[in-house]
C-alpha cells in the first residue's frame, strides 16, 4: 500500500498553494459565501484506516453527492422498477438542463441529473410525508457514516426553495408527462433537503464505504445493497457522476465519482478505498476544480484508476 499519510499531506499542501481555484457556485446564495481557500481530503481504506488532511473535518453542503444516497434508498424501495422512470445514459448536457425531457417523454437520462434526482425524490416520497422521507435520508447517511453529527443545513434548503426556479420547472414539466406522482413542491421539499445535507470529507468518505466494499457496511457487516447493485451504482457514477464533465473526469481520474456544486466529490476505488475531497471553487462544468486535481494526483501516486 502506498504511504497514504504522506500522500494526503502532500496533496493538501499542494492544493493550499494552487493559484487557480475555480469559482464557488453563486445560484444558491449561501454557497457563494463559502471561503474558496478551503480544501479537505479524507481516504478510508478497506480495513477502515482513515487518512485525512486539510479541512477534512469541516462540514460543507454535499449537494448532488446526496443523489448517490438517494438513488441507493430508492432502489431499495422499488428495485429495478426505478429504471422505467429514469435512464442510465450520460446526457452530455448540464446538470440542470431541461432540453432532452421534451423529446424523451419526461424520462431523465440518468439519476444524477437534477431531473433524474427529482424523480428519485418522488419515489422516496412514496406514501410518506416529505419530512418522513427527509428523516429517512438523514438516518441513512448517519448510519452509513456511523456518525450522528451529520445534519441538514436548513438555510441552504430554504435558499434553494426560494431560488430553485429551474428545478421547479423541471419537476412540473415531468409531472406533465406523468413522471412525477406527487405535487412538485412536496417532491422538491425532499430533493432540496437531501441536497442540503452538510457533511465533512471524513463523514462522506465513511458514508461511501459500501460502494468500495461490495455493498456492505463495514461497521455492521450488514448488506446496504447487493454487490451487483453496488457495481451498477459505481458504473453510473463513472459514466454520469460529473454530468457533461464525466468523460473528462474518467480521463483524468479514472474512478467512479459523484460531484456536487458545494465543491465536494465522493470517489470510489472498488475494493481499495472510499475517498472524499472538497474545495468550493468549481470549474466551468460545475465540478470542484481542486477536488478533481487532487483526485488526479492521488490516482497518479497510488495507481488506483480502475483502468
Ligand atoms: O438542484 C441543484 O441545482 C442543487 N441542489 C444540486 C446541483 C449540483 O450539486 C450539481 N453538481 N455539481
Amino acid at each position: 500500500m502506498p504511504d497514504l499519510a504522506a500522500i494526503v499531506a502532500d496533496i493538501a499542501a499542494e492544493m493550499a498553494a494552487a493559484p487557480d481555484r475555480g469559482t464557488p457556485a453563486s445560484y444558491i446564495p449561501p454557497l457563494a459565501a463559502v471561503d474558496p481557500a478551503r480544501f479537505g481530503i479524507a481516504i478510508v481504506e478497506a480495513d477502515g484506516t482513515v487518512h485525512a488532511a486539510g479541512d477534512a473535518d469541516m462540514p460543507f453542503s454535499i449537494q448532488s453527492v446526496s443523489k448517490v444516497f438517494a438513488l441507493t434508498l430508492a432502489l431499495g424501495a422499488v428495485g429495478d422498477q426505478l429504471w422505467k422512470r429514469v435512464g442510465r445514459e450520460p446526457s452530455g448536457s448540464a446538470f440542470n438542463s431541461i432540453v432532452q425531457l421534451e423529446t424523451e417523454h419526461g424520462i431523465p437520462r440518468n439519476p444524477f441529473l437534477n431531473a433524474g434526482a427529482i424523480v428519485v425524490s418522488d419515489i422516496l416520497l412514496g406514501r410518506h410525508e416529505p419530512r418522513e422521507a427527509i428523516g429517512e435520508m438523514l438516518r441513512f447517511v448517519r448510519n452509513l457514516a456511523g456518525d450522528d453529527g451529520i445534519f441538514i443545513d436548513e438555510a441552504v434548503a430554504r435558499a434553494e426553495q426560494e431560488t430553485g426556479f429551474r428545478n421547479i420547472a423541471l419537476a412540473n414539466y415531468m409531472r406533465a408527462f406523468g413522471n412525477l406522482h406527487h405535487p412538485a413542491e412536496r417532491v422538491l421539499g425532499v430533493y432540496f433537503h437531501h441536497c442540503a445535507l452538510a457533511m465533512s470529507c471524513r463523514q462522506l468518505a465513511l458514508a461511501g464505504r459500501y460502494l468500495m466494499a461490495g455493498g456492505r457496511n463495514p461497521d455492521t457487516g450488514g448488506s446496504v445493497v447487493s454487490a451487483r447493485r453496488a457495481r451498477r451504482i459505481n458504473a453510473l457514477m463513472l459514466t454520469c457522476g460529473h454530468y457533461d464533465g464525466s468523460g473528462e473526469f474518467a480521463f483524468r481520474v479514472g474512478l467512479p465519482g459523484k460531484s456536487g456544486v458545494g465543491g465536494g466529490i465522493l470517489a470510489v476505488a472498488p475494493g481499495i478505498a472510499s475517498i472524499a475531497v472538497w474545495s468550493p471553487g468549481l470549474n466551468e462544468r460545475g465540478n470542484s476544480q481542486l477536488g478533481t486535481l487532487a483526485l488526479e494526483r492521488l490516482v497518479h501516486r497510488t495507481g488506483w484508476s480502475v483502468f
